[in-house]
């Protein structure tokens, strides 16, 4: 796909040379200063009634006299706010995407000038509409022919634009990676699958990988994350990533990636409706290998270290039952009461192997429970942090990232709940603020440094028609890492 500035010519939109015009226009009342041609076939259309001028609202025109692109859409922004032109832009391409259309030229009139966030969400909102999945659907049709994309601008606010598309390609980029690994199936994306594709990754974009096998987890100690695979006739992997953008010395941000490529809940098995969805369970890996995709597109001045602790989580006669009791990388004994809560276990031993990098900063991802889905939806992706600035810095990525997440509470009170008889936590703290429990779990291996937790099991996918993986939080973890770039 490809995103350039187009520099207006002076007789202006009606003369762009492009298979489709894609006009976003603020709501309430038309723009002035749009040409005749334009500007009598919208009002026609508003006075018909065919075109509202409410936020979201979209019309396609086929031909229009005076004006020399075929196809012209129109949408409606509620501002011009990056918020307001992505959902715009999703209407108008909405409308384009299926028809002849290669190149669109995308204009904008009255939203006021446009920024480097307007061309990245331009090259995301693209990319994301015309992915289409086909690693085992060979015969999946096109989702569309739109392959590029001009946008209008004055002279002036090109070089801006420019940048805006840079990351945002590199973002797109991230996000489709994520997407489709977290969307291929269990039997194709296994640990070893997860470790091949970091493979690719550090070797197409200039990363250092290691991949720990079985024997290396077992000497290290990582009892909670052996106990998880043990039943898996796939071997465990535990990835390690690294992305040196910056000086040796300079401390690195870590990014941990719940990478269970399906969690069946072993011996506390999961019903069978849907079951098929815990294949997405290592979207928070696939986010690990996106991000550092985007991360390396961009060269980021940076150090960042991706790990991906990779298994499933099968039942069977070696599979590790309630009231197991194990030994984690950091010594703490753990009561495993309810195998299906997994996640924490293999984030557990990851999180104590990340003091060894000395970071700046830990984040782990994880689709780690049905409770953080009851609370947030699938809108905002839950945040936790014993850092307030952190915890800051990271909702602020969101919102530049149109990746939203929201904090949640970490009050020692919630700790209480993991007491245990037979070790020193359980695995489980029953079902109320569950999403918050499985946080205090984690944060017990978090105290040697600064460390946030995203629980993205209600945003990294999405079920029902639609049901496919989204590639969230790539967009809200690339734009952490490049302000932390400077
Ligand atoms: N992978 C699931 C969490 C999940 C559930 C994500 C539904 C998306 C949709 C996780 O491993 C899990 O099973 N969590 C349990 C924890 C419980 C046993 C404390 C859950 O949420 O039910
Ligand atoms: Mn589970
Ligand atoms: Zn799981």
């Amino acid at each position: 796909m490809d995103f350039k500035t187009l520099i207006a010519p002076k007789d202006g939109l009606c003369t762009v040379a492009a298979d489709a015009l894609l006009l976003v226009i603020a709501g309430k009342v038309l723009p002035d200063g749009l040409d005749a041609p334009l500007a009598q076939a919208l009002k026609a259309a508003v006075d018909a009634g065919d075109l509202s001028l409410k936020a979201g609202q979209a019309l396609y025109l086929h031909h229009v006299a005076g004006v020399k692109a075929a196809r012209v859409a129109v949408a409606v922004a509620a501002d011009g706010q990056a918020t307001a032109w992505r959902k715009a832009l999703a209407a108008g391409l909405g409308l384009l995407k299926g028809g002849g259309a290669q190149h669109v030229a995308v204009a904008a009139s009255g939203l006021g000038t446009l920024g480097d966030a307007h061309a990245e969400a331009l090259a995301s909102v693209a990319d994301a509409q015309t992915y289409v999945y086909r690693h085992t659907k060979p015969s999946a049709p096109p989702a569309s022919k739109l392959a590029r994309f001009s946008l209008v601008c004055d002279k002036a606010d090109a070089a801006l634009l420019e940048s805006g598309f840079k990351r945002g390609r590199a973002i797109a980029a991230g996000v489709a990676l994520a997407r489709e690994n977290a969307n291929r199936p269990g039997n194709h994306c296994t640990p070893s699958h997860l470790a091949s594709e970091a493979k690719a990754l550090a070797k197409s974009h200039g990363l250092k990988v290691q991949v720990l096998d079985r024997k290396d987890v077992e000497k290290l100690g990582m009892g909670a994350f052996l106990a998880v695979a043990q039943a898996s006739k796939q071997p465990l992997k535990f990835i390690v990533l690294r992305w040196n953008g910056a000086a040796k010395t300079a401390a690195p941000v870590v990014l941990v990636g719940k990478g269970i490529t399906f969690d069946t809940g072993g011996i506390s098995l999961k019903p069978a409706p849907e079951m098929d969805e815990m294949k997405f369970d290592m979207g928070g890996a696939a986010s690990v290998l996106g991000t550092l995709r985007a991360v390396a597109e961009l060269k980021l001045k940076l150090n960042v270290v991706g790990l991906i602790p990779a298994c499933e989580n099968m039942p069977g006669g070696a599979a590790v039952k309630p009231g197991d009791v194990v030994t984690s990388l950091s010594g703490q004994t753990i009561e495993i009461l309810n195998t299906d809560a997994e996640g924490r276990l293999v984030l557990c031993d990851a999180l104590t192997y990340a003091e060894r990098f000395k970071p700046a900063a830990v984040i782990d991802i994880a689709t780690l429970t049905g409770a953080c889905v009851i609370a947030l939806g699938h809108h905002r992706s839950g945040l936790f942090s014993s850092s307030d600035a952190l915890a800051a810095e990271l909702l602020a990525a969101g919102e530049r990232g149109a990746d939203l997440a929201w904090r949640m509470p970490l009050d020692e009170a919630y700790d209480e709940a993991l007491k245990s008889n037979f070790a020193d936590m359980g695995n489980v703290g029953g079902r109320a603020g569950g999403s918050i429990t499985a946080a205090k779990f984690l944060q017990r291996y978090t105290a040697k440094f600064d460390w946030a937790h995203l629980d993205i099991a209600g945003t990294a996918w999405t079920s029902g028609q639609a049901k496919g993986g989204t590639g969230r939080p790539v967009p809200l973890l690339t734009h952490f890492l490049l302000a932390r770039a400077g």
